[in-house]
This record gives structure tokens, C-alpha cells and sequence, in this order.
């Protein structure tokens, strides 16, 4: 049985066609209609394997019809030795039958699919007028979080501040590169520099202790605060004063996992917060008045992932006739008969395609309930 396959270049080709920003702004749509239907999921805390020095994690979500999961690490310390912080790959399935339809890359997909929640979730909660963002921590995230931010919200002046100059410098050479419309992009000396004046604080960095990124002298009345890089246990990037504020509404996406992993490790278990779900059912307002401190405290959710993958099964198969396969599975005669087709096969390259049913493509074309 042949599973389809996206790799590495074809995510690139796939974004560069749409544009990053577009792909974003699909994905966040993808995003926002899961959530919608929110109980109709499995849903648990992520399996984290811990190390010293960085963590592996397995994220598994289904809705009946579909299954995924993402395989993910976290190493703040590769960057150093030249590889990447966060790298990522996930399967889509057939609830039906257990097989697999899609493996996918999910390195690229994880940052398009953070920025596209980060957007979507700042569109509830942030100040309808924000147009200054400051984004702390200018590694690989970086770039997807701003172009997010400046088309799905209107953000028209970047404060950007990294401890590693040259990670500013190339967050900024990128972006120019781009050419996004009207954007003021400013260098800055010091966290704190970048946050003043600023209408959404966006923290992207990757430590692995409980570090200060933002203090409470930092924040104003109103801001949103963007938390993605604390995303472990003993690894977040706010003091959590700023959480305790009166006047601070803390909003998650999977409140379980997040307690675990979020900012709010940093609290006790009864501080209240409330989940994305309610926000976008419109059960719970993601910001109550314009003094209001906001604050997402994302760690990364499995449905998030779910969503990505199946926008990802869909466009590749609608963009091309023939979508790159690979023999992930036997395709046997006598399904009983695995080791004779063992012998059998040896050597032959795999011939028949799998037969998606009706129903599956109408769930991976998003088509629920149909
Ligand atoms: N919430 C989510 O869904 C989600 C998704 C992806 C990544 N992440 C997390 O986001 C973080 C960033 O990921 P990345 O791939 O961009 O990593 P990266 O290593 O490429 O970039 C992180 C940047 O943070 C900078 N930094 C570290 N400490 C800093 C400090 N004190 N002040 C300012 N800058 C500092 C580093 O110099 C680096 O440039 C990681 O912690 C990762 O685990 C979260």
C-alpha cells in the first residue's frame, strides 16, 4: 500500500506557491473550524521523554475519522552545534482501518502552524488598534510570527530583540527581503526596550530554566502577551507576577497540558484560565475591556497538528495528479499471509494504490459530518 509522502521540498514548494502569509492565514482557518468542534476529540496532555539537555515529545489527537500524531523535540542547545531547536515530522490516519494516508515533515508546518494559532488567538484577545509588536527570541519561529501578526492583525511596527545579535540581524534581512507592506522594522538593545510602547509582546525564546524574559515592570494596562517559547516543565519565559495581576486574563489552549507545561507551572493548580474553545465558541470573551493584560500562554496542542496535517493531505493531493508516495505498508494478497509475502515480494516495487473511501476524503477534505 502506497502512503502519501510530503518531504521537506514539497512543503517549501507548497508555501512559496501560496505565499507564507496566505498559507498562514488557511491554516489558521483550518485551526479555528477544529476548535470548533472541540469535544468531538481525543485529546491528552503530550508523552514528553526528558533529558538534560532537551526534550522528545509524541502528540497524538483523533476525531473518530481521522487520526495524528507529531513527533517533536525541543534542544535549545543545537542551534549552537548548527541544527535546528525544534524539528518535527507526523502521520495522518484512517481511524477505519489504522492505516496511515500521510507522513509528512512537520519541522516548517510546526512554525506555520504556531504563528497561524498565535494569530488566530490575537485576534480575540489583543487590542483591535494594536499595530506595535515587540518579538523577543528572533530564531527559526520568528519570521512565521511576524508575517502572521502583520497580515492577520495589522501589526505595522516590529520591535525586535534577540541576546544573539545575529539572529536580529537575520530576522531583519528576511523580512526586508520580503517586502511587507508599510512595516517599520526597529532594532533593539534590551527586552525591555523592545516591549515599551509595544501593543502585543510576542516571546519566542528557547532556554531550558524558568528564565525572565518579561518582568512586571514591563507590561501595561492592555497589552497582549504572546508566550510561545515556555513549552516544558521548568522552562517558561514570564514572571509570574505578571499572571497574578488582577487585571490579567490567561487563556490556553489545552488546559491539562498547560498546566504542566505553560506559564501557569509556575502557579497553583486552582488559577483560573480559560481555553481557546470557550473563547472562539464565543462563550468566553478573549479580552473584556481595553486595560485588560491578556496573556496566551501556548505551548503547542496536538489539534493544532491534526488540522495542519489534513490541510497538508489535502492541498498536495489538489495541486498534483500524482502526490509522491512511499511503501509504508505490505500490500498483500492474503492479508494473513505476511510472511509469505515476504519471500515473495522481495525485490518488486509496490503497484497498488490504497483506495481512500468516500467518507475518509469527505473528512480529510474537512467536510465533517457530510
Ligand atoms: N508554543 C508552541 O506551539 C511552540 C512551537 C514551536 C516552538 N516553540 C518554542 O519556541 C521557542 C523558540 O523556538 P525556535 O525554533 O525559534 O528556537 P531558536 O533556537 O531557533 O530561537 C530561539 C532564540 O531565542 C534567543 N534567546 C534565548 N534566550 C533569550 C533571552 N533571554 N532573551 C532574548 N532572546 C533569547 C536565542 O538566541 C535564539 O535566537 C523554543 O523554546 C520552542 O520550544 C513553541
Amino acid at each position: 500500500m502506497m502512503v502519501d509522502y510530503i518531504g521537506v521540498e514539497r512543503v517549501q514548494e507548497l508555501v512559496t506557491r501560496i505565499g507564507p502569509a496566505r498559507f498562514i492565514e488557511a491554516l489558521a482557518h483550518e485551526i479555528e473550524s477544529d476548535y470548533r468542534r472541540w469535544r468531538e476529540f481525543d485529546k491528552s496532555p503530550r508523552h514528553a521523554t526528558h533529558s538534560a539537555v532537551g526534550v522528545i515529545e509524541l502528540m497524538p489527537t483523533s476525531d473518530g475519522r481521522l487520526y495524528s500524531f507529531k513527533y517533536v523535540n525541543g534542544h535549545p542547545k543545537n542551534t549552537a552545534e548548527g541544527l535546528l531547536t525544534v524539528t518535527a515530522f507526523g502521520v495522518l490516519a484512517d481511524v477505519e482501518t489504522g492505516y496511515p494516508l500521510l507522513l509528512s515533515e512537520l519541522t516548517f508546518t510546526t512554525a506555520l502552524r504556531t504563528a497561524a494559532m498565535s494569530a488566530l488567538a490575537a485576534r480575540r484577545m489583543a487590542r483591535h488598534s494594536s499595530r506595535v509588536m515587540a518579538l523577543i527570541g528572533n530564531g527559526a519561529q520568528s519570521e512565521f510570527q511576524a508575517i502572521a501578526f502583520h497580515h492577520m492583525l495589522g501589526i505595522r511596527e516590529l520591535r525586535l530583540y534577540d541576546t544573539d545579535p545575529k539572529a536580529t540581524v537575520k530576522l531583519e534581512r528576511n523580512l526586508t527581503r520580503l517586502g511587507l507592506q508599510a512595516l517599520k522594522i526597529v532594532r533593539c538593545r534590551s527586552t525591555a526596550e523592545a516591549v515599551e510602547g509595544a501593543d502585543i509582546v510576542t516571546t519566542v525564546t528557547a532556554d531550558k530554566c524558568n528564565a525572565l524574559i518579561l518582568t512586571p515592570e514591563m507590561i501595561r494596562p492592555g497589552m497582549h502577551i504572546n508566550a510561545i517559547g515556555g513549552d516544558c516543565p521548568g522552562k517558561t519565559e514570564l514572571h509570574a507576577d505578571i499572571l497574578r495581576r488582577p487585571d490579567a486574563r490567561v487563556i490556553v489552549e489545552f488546559e491539562p497540558q498547560c498546566r504542566i507545561e505553560g506559564e501557569i507551572q509556575q502557579l497553583e493548580s486552582w488559577f483560573q484560565v480559560t481555553e481557546l474553545c470557550d473563547v472562539l465558541a464565543g462563550k468566553s470573551p478573549g479580552r473584556a475591556n481595553e486595560q485588560e493584560v491578556t496573556i496566551f500562554d501556548s505551548v503547542g496542542f496536538a489539534l493544532t497538528d491534526f488540522s495542519a496535517l489534513r490541510y497538508l493531505y489535502r492541498l498536495n493531493r489538489d495541486q498534483r495528479t500524482a502526490p509522491e508516495e512511499i511503501d509504508l505498508v505490505p500490500d498483500l494478497d492474503d492479508p494473513k499471509d505476511l510472511f509469505g509475502s515476504l519471500e515473495h515480494n522481495a525485490g518488486r516495487g509496490p503497484a497498488v494504490k490504497w483506495p481512500a473511501t468516500d467518507s475518509l476524503r469527505a473528512a480529510a477534505d474537512g467536510r465533517v459530518g457530510s
